[in-house]
């Protein structure tokens, strides 16, 4: 069975915009695994834009299923994920203006300081996967330099889904598949663990799960999305009958 990994940093994003104690994220978590999430994605950037300490910290006492903390390799959130203790890290890159992660981090055999950081992660018992472009030379590299797992950015494929409207014969389309089957290939054939995530929907989901060894999907946008319209009218329902029982 693949994973399903749900993201919900949005949840946290309405919080901050009004910096109140609603919606809360791990409230969110918990129902997201009543609905079937195998785990829980939070990103705790620097900026702190959504995800707090607070929120990683008590995830980390109610999640029931995997927790998977996605952080850039700086030394400030190692400490934390450290401490916290998540089962899993996803090391991302982070730009300070961007809107969400644009890019897959870039991986160097060299880099002592990301090198370092995957081992201090592992020896504390966290699964490490690196977030990469679906490149087969990447791919080699984040198994060389003792990442458990990759993510496959699948943002350029799924900008791609959206540009063609899920043709799925659009040349666009095509090219962007046969990237992400290529890294898999990879993945598989240096034995390292195969993960996917951003821009996937209820749309595009289906291209996605003949990728061989596939185990694991990170979905936040489109499920957070969904969440917000489909409880949308069960929530001016309620507000509606508070308003009609009148003050007493
Ligand atoms: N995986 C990673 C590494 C991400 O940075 C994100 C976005 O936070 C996701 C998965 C989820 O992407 P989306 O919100 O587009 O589903």
């Amino acid at each position: 069975m693949i994973h399903l990994g749900v993201n919900i940093d949005h949840v946290a994003t309405v919080r901050q915009a009004r910096q109140a104690n609603e919606p809360d994220p791990v409230l969110a978590a918990h129902l997201a695994e009543l609905g079937g999430a195998n785990g829980i994605t939070v990103h705790l950037r620097q900026d702190r834009r959504h995800i707090q300490e607070r929120d990683v910290r008590l995830l980390r006492e109610t999640v029931q299923g995997v927790l998977n903390l996605e952080m850039a390799a700086g030394e400030d959130i190692l400490s934390l994920a450290l401490a916290v203790c998540p089962d899993e890290v996803c090391l991302v890159p982070e730009h300070r203006q961007e809107l969400t992660t644009e890019g897959g981090l870039r991986v160097d055999a060299e880099d002592r300081i990301l090198r370092a950081t995957i081992d201090r992660l592992k020896a504390a018992g966290i699964l490490v996967s690196l977030f990469i472009e679906p490149e087969p030379a990447t791919v080699k590299l984040a198994k060389a330099i003792g990442a458990d797992a990759v993510e496959l950015h699948t943002g350029t494929w799924a900008n791609a889904f959206a540009h063609c409207r899920g043709d799925e014969h659009d040349e666009q389309l095509v090219t962007q598949l046969s990237r992400l089957e290529e890294a898999a290939d990879m993945a598989t054939t240096v034995g390292i663990r195969l993960h996917a995530g951003h821009g996937i929907t209820y749309h595009n989901v289906r291209l996605l799960l003949h990728l061989p060894l596939l185990r694991a999907l990170n979905i936040g946008h489109s499920i957070v999305s969904r969440a917000v319209m489909i409880g949308m009218e069960r929530a001016v329902f309620d507000m509606r009958q508070l308003i009609d029982k009148g003050p007493g």
